[in-house]
């Protein structure tokens, strides 16, 4: 019997797109984990690095950095991306199956990939994975529009050809998925403190051809039938001529800290 395509697995499917079209992440965002954390970490693990956008922001901590990615396309292309740099290793499985070395790490982080984790589980996970005092550090981008007249314009257009996603298009990516990341798991753990989030907002461009590239690696676009997402995108691309040729993204990076306690600090909670 086939097996189902499942949503989160849906990026291998076009990882060269994915490479080429999803923006990268602000170097501010990492001065921002930096400065939370009360050490430099000595070991970091990213889960979900897909084609490595988050690592490459990682990687700047200059300190060995695994990487976790169960598709083998999107780690084909984070294994070239590293290709002889002997700080970073590639692994190719899930997190759930990824076990931490003794003693944990001092920084777990995801990039827009938290939400594919088992929920039930991954809050604990990370606690296990984390030495005392280590960082947890969730982010990713919510894709939101600069020009609020080309927005409304595009929801009617989803409204006309994929009314079961119409209203998914602005909203927090993180929202998107039964996995979403809600800041309570981490609020409510007891393993972790201080709690914070942050974010940084920057506008990124696209013309209407890489934006239909970007549109392409959305994975509730990818869950669509092909025939039906070709005549969205052909909508959608019409539209952003008709606006000048170019989607201005008012790109929010948004990121989620947390400090794994102390043994003594968790024993008493
Ligand atoms: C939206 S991509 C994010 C990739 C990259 N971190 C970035 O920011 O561009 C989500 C990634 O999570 C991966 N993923 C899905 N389930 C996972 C799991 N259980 N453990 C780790 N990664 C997973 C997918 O294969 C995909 O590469």
């Amino acid at each position: 019997m086939a097996v189902p395509r499942e949503q989160r697995t849906v990026f291998g499917e076009v990882a060269d797109a994915y490479e080429r079209s999803r923006a990268d992440y602000p170097a501010a965002l990492l001065d921002l984990i930096a400065g939370y954390a009360t050490r430099t970490p000595a070991e970091v693990v990213e889960a979900g690095a897909g084609t490595g956008k988050g690592s490459a922001l990682l990687r700047r901590l200059d300190v060995p950095l695994t990487c976790v990615e169960p598709d083998p396309a999107m780690a084909a292309l984070l294994a070239r991306r590293f290709t002889g740099d002997d700080l970073v290793s590639v692994v190719v499985g899930r997190f759930e199956d990824w076990r931490p070395p003794p003693g944990g790490v001092d920084l777990v982080a995801s990039a827009q990939a938290w939400h594919w984790v088992d929920h039930t589980r991954r809050t604990d996970m990370a606690a296990e994975a984390l030495a005392p005092g280590g960082v947890l550090a969730i982010f990713g981008h919510d894709y939101g529009f600069a020009d609020v007249g080309l927005r409304t314009a595009m929801d009617a257009v989803y409204q006309r050809y994929a009314p079961e996603i119409a209203d998914l298009p602005g909203r927090p990516v993180h929202t998107r998925h039964p996995g979403a990341f809600d800041p309570q798991e981490l609020r409510t753990a007891p393993g972790f403190t201080d709690v914070t989030h942050e974010r940084v907002v920057t506008v990124v461009p696209y013309d209407t051809a890489r934006y239909l590239t970007l549109l392409s690696t959305f994975s509730p676009h990818r869950m669509l039938p092909e025939a039906q997402r070709t005549r969205l995108h052909v909508a959608l691309a019409d539209l952003v001529d008709t606006h000048g040729g170019v989607v201005a993204h008012e790109l929010t990076t948004w990121l989620w800290l947390a400090r794994r306690r102390g043994p003594a600090a968790a024993d008493r909670s």
